[in-house]
């Protein structure tokens, strides 16, 4: 009979999650930690440069867990755009993996409401972690004294990544980056001069991305926070100035933008046939891939604003409840909690790493970048990847971003919905 593990991973995409949990009802694993050798790990880390990043992990999973065998559960779409939805399904038929990708933060939060992932804590002082990452970082993991999951690596969000030689061809000083949002704006009219496409982006979530940047930028750190505990309006001037803005910059970009995920959107950048794109720093993970030399080829910024901003957000894994292979599990989450595991994942995905103990002196001249932002400037949590909102008040602000981008260009009606999302979700 062919192992359940993986026939789930052979599977998950041709069948629908009934058949799952029935499939999985007759599995020859039983639950809570006796679950064969075989450890389901849940991630969109499915191609390219982010199957580099987890393969990075899996080698060192490998090396220190040779006892257990990973497979790979990862379900394609950038920012966890399809595996968030498939997630679900399994949990609600409690058919979980092993262990799941959720981002540090609201994200978390829902997990931990709806009663679908295990306290972690013990994990902590068995694996010598408590004062092993930031204080900050482990408070968006904890309910009530109880830490729910173990990071993996800090992203951050509010990345532009500019095409080299395509700036000094529209005349732009790569070395110099703009100081404003507006500053920006009349690069990307330079560059649009220059016949190629000024700022490429991809879909909805990549939109959204975007917009958190310039709410960043033009709200600085402290009002934007504010947006999600109801201190600061979405019906703020500021906000308005930022959607005009976000407006402006939707006018430079791709017309193929909307079906398009992050990774089409970047390799536009590295073609040549795109001047800037503004991504989390997954990208610097896709330029080292294609070989690109930083400086030379590619150059980047925070996007300006108020003041100096690190758009955060942290991947980190789970214990699920239910989870078939609970101690295949742990010892992933052991893996990715070490330093070597931590290197290793953080190296190759372009994120810096969530420990504060590991040797940063390995990492290049971009990850160098944030880790001196990461530690001087503050903090602004990300949007579009699950640390600022819980995932059904992201849900509304994409379709009501997606209707603005896609449709009528109403930007009354845009922000008016966006105030209705803040008024049903704001704590
Ligand atoms: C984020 C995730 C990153 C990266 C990115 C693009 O949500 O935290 O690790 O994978 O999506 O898919």
């Amino acid at each position: 009979m062919l192992d359940r593990r993986r026939f789930l991973a052979l599977s998950s995409t041709a069948l629908g999650v009934g058949a799952l949990a029935a499939c999985s009802s007759g599995g020859d694993s039983g639950s809570g930690g006796d679950g064969g050798t075989d450890v389901e790990v849940f991630t969109w880390w499915a191609a390219g440069s982010e199957k580099a990043g987890l393969d990075a992990l899996v080698k060192v999973f490998g090396e220190q867990h040779s006892d257990f065998t990973f497979v790979n559960g990862a379900v394609a779409g950038g920012a966890g755009s399809a595996a968030k939805d498939m997630l679900q399904s399994r949990l609600q038929a409690s058919d979980p993996p092993d262990t799941f990708q959720a981002h540090a933060g609201a994200e978390l939060q829902d997990y931990i409401d709806a009663a679908q992932i295990e306290d972690v804590s013990d994990l902590y002082d068995e694996y010598k972690l408590t004062d092993a990452f930031p204080k900050d970082l482990v408070d968006r993991l904890t309910v009530d004294g109880k830490i729910y999951s173990i990071p993996s690596n800090i992203h951050r969000s509010n990345v532009v990544w500019a095409n080299a030689k395509v700036l000094e061809k529209a005349g732009i000083d790569a070395k110099k980056a703009p100081g404003s949002v507006d500053d920006f704006l009349a690069d990307l009219e330079k560059a649009k001069g220059a016949g190629v496409t000024a700022l490429s982006v991809g879909t909805t979530w990549c939109q959204v991305n975007l917009l958190e940047a310039i709410l960043m930028s033009e709200l600085g750190s402290e009002k934007y926070n504010g947006l999600f505990d109801g201190k600061t309006a979405w019906d703020d001037a500021a906000v308005t100035s930022s959607l005009e803005a976000f407006q402006k910059m939707m006018g430079y970009t791709n017309t193929d933008r909307d079906s398009l995920d992050w990774p089409d959107a970047t390799q536009q950048l590295i073609d040549g046939k795109a001047a800037y794109n503004v991504m989390g720093d997954w990208a610097e993970a896709a330029f080292q891939q294609a070989k690109l030399k930083d400086g030379e080829d590619y150059t980047y910024f925070p996007l300006p604003g108020k003041e100096k901003i690190f758009g955060f957000l942290a991947d980190s894994f789970t214990l699920p409840v239910g989870a078939p292979n609970a101690d295949g599990a742990k010892a992933w989450l052991d893996t990715l909690s070490s330093k070597d595991g931590q290197l290793a994942f953080n190296l190759a995905k372009g994120s810096i790493p969530a420990r504060t103990d590991v040797d940063e002196s390995q990492f290049g001249t971009y990850s160098q970048t944030a880790l001196k932002s990461f530690a001087e400037d503050a903090i602004s949590p990300s949007i579009a990847h699950g640390a600022a909102v819980p995932v059904a008040w992201l849900n509304d602000l994409s379709d009501a971003t997606s209707q603005f981008t896609t449709g009528a260009s109403d930007l009354a009606a845009y922000q008016k919905a966006l105030v209705a999302a803040a008024d049903k979700y704001a704590s």
